[in-house]
C-alpha cells in the first residue's frame, strides 16, 4: 500500500541535488522510488537497507548516526517522520547543522503522527520560511531553508545517541536508548519468559550449548539466559541499528560469551541452535503486522535442531500457536497471565 506521506516527498527525492541524503526509517519498507543517485540514504533498518541496496540505492546502516557528516556539508535531506518523537527530533536537530546555509529540509507525515507540531518545532528552529504542502487533510509536506546556525534550542531528543541504563536487577544493569523497541523498560512479556525459563529448560533432555535471542532488542532475553546457563553461547540478532549498539553493550558490560549480528528475521544466519528464544513484534511502522509473526515462526524453524524447543511470549490474542501449527509438530501453552502467554514449539515440520 502506498503511504501518502511519502508520495508527497518522492517529486523531492526524485530532483534532489547532489550532496543529499534521505533518512529511511521502517514505515517506508516497499515504498519504492526511482533511484537518484545524487542520495545517500541513511537507514536503521537492516531489512530497508537489503530492499534499498537491491533496487541500486547507495544505502548505510546506522541508527541514524550523522557523527561522520561535516558540518554544513549538504544540500538537501528528505525524510519522512518516524513513529517515536526522540527519533524525529534527532533528525531534525542535526539536519541544522549538516545542511548547507539555504539546504533544504523536506519532511512529511500524517497528522495522527504529529506532522503538524513537527512542521511548528522545525520551523523555530529553522527561523522562519516554510512551504508547506497538503496532499489531503491529514499529510502534510513542509520544506523548509536552513539559516546555518540554530538561534533557538534543539529540540528534545532524550540524548537520542546515547547509551546508558535502563533498569536492573540483582545481575546485571541493562544498556538502552531511544529508538530501540520499548527502550527504556523491561517488556512485560519478557520478562514473564524471563520468569519462567527454568520450566523450558526442565522440558529439555540437555542444557543448550547455544541459543538464538530472536529479535533481542537490547538484549534482555539473552541476558536472562546466561544468568541461567553462564556457559551457553548467544547469538542475539534483530533488525533495527539501535537495538544492535545497545545488545553490543550489554554483551561487553555483562561478559556474554557470544555474537550480536544485525539481520531481518536472522535470515543470514545458517547455524541451527537447540533453543531459541522470542518475543516477535507484531507492529511494524504504523500498522499491525501479522506477517512478521509468521517470519518469526519460520525464522525459529529453520534455525531449530530436530531435538531443539522454541521458546516464545506472545500477547494472549495472537494466535501464535494457529500460525506454528505449519511449521511444528509438537505445540503447547505452557501458562499464561491473563495478559501474556509462553508457547514451546518443538518437533520441527
Ligand atoms: C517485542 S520486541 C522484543 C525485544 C527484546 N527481545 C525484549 O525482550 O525486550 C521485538 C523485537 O523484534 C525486532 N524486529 C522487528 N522486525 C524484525 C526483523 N524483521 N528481524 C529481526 N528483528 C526484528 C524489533 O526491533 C524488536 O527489538
Amino acid at each position: 500500500m502506498k503511504d501518502a506521506a511519502f508520495e508527497l516527498l518522492k517529486p523531492e527525492l526524485d530532483k534532489a541535488p547532489e550532496s543529499s541524503l534521505w533518512i529511511a526509517d521502517e514505515n517506508l519498507l516497499n515504498q519504492l522510488s526511482r533511484v537518484n543517485h545524487n542520495v545517500h540514504v541513511i537507514t536503521n533498518r537492516y531489512d530497508l537497507m537489503q530492499q534499498l541496496q537491491q533496487a541500486g540505492w547507495n544505502t548505510v546502516f546506522s541508527d541514524f548516526d550523522f557523527s561522520e557528516i561535516a558540518d554544513h556539508s549538504i544540500n538537501r535531506i528528505v525524510y519522512r517522520v518516524s513513529k517515536e518523537k526522540p527519533v524525529v527530533h534527532h533528525v531534525i536537530n542535526q539536519a541544522i547543522r549538516i545542511l548547507k546555509p539555504g539546504g533544504e529540509l523536506c519532511i512529511a507525515g500524517l497528522k495522527n503522527e504529529g506532522i503538524k507540531t513537527y512542521l511548528d518545532k522545525a520551523k523555530k528552529l529553522f527561523a522562519g520560511q516554510i512551504e508547506l504542502v497538503k496532499s489531503d487533510k491529514n499529510t502534510w509536506m513542509g520544506i523548509l531553508q536552513s539559516p546555518g546556525e540554530a538561534d533557538t534550542e534543539l529540540l528534545e531528543d532524550q540524548r537520542y545517541a546515547e547509551l546508558r541504563e535502563v533498569a536492573a536487577d540483582e545481575h546485571y544493569g541493562y544498556q538502552s536508548k531511544p529508538g530501540v523497541y520499548g527502550w527504556n523498560k523491561i517488556d512485560r512479556g519478557s520478562a514473564y519468559l524471563a520468569e519462567e525459563l527454568p520450566r523450558f529448560l526442565d522440558s529439555m533432555t540437555t542444557t543448550p550449548d547455544s541459543i538464538l535471542d530472536l529479535g533481542c532488542g537490547y538484549g534482555y532475553l539473552s541476558l536472562q539466559c546466561a544468568t541461567l546457563l553462564p556457559n551457553t553461547r548467544i547469538t542475539a540478532t534483530d533488525n533495527n541499528a539501535g537495538a544492535i549498539r545497545a545488545c553490543q553493550a550489554n554483551f561487553v558490560q555483562a561478559g556474554i560469551q557470544g555474537e550480536v549480528i544485525a539481520d531481518n528475521c536472522a535470515e543470514e544466519i545458517s547455524e541451527k541452535y537447540p533453543m531459541v528464544i522470542c518475543n516477535p513484534p507484531f507492529h511494524q511502522g504504523f500498522s499491525t503486522d501479522g506477517d512478521l509473526t509468521d517470519r518469526f515462526i519460520a525464522s525459529a524453524h529453520r534455525h531449530l535442531q530436530p531435538e531443539g524447543i522454541a521458546a516464545f511470549v506472545t500477547n494472549l490474542h495472537i494466535p501464535l500457536e494457529r500460525k506454528a501449527a505449519r511449521w511444528f509438530k509438537k505445540i503447547d501453552i505452557v501458562a499464561d497471565n491473563g495478559n501474556f502467554k509462553l508457547i514451546r514449539l518443538a518437533q520441527p515440520k
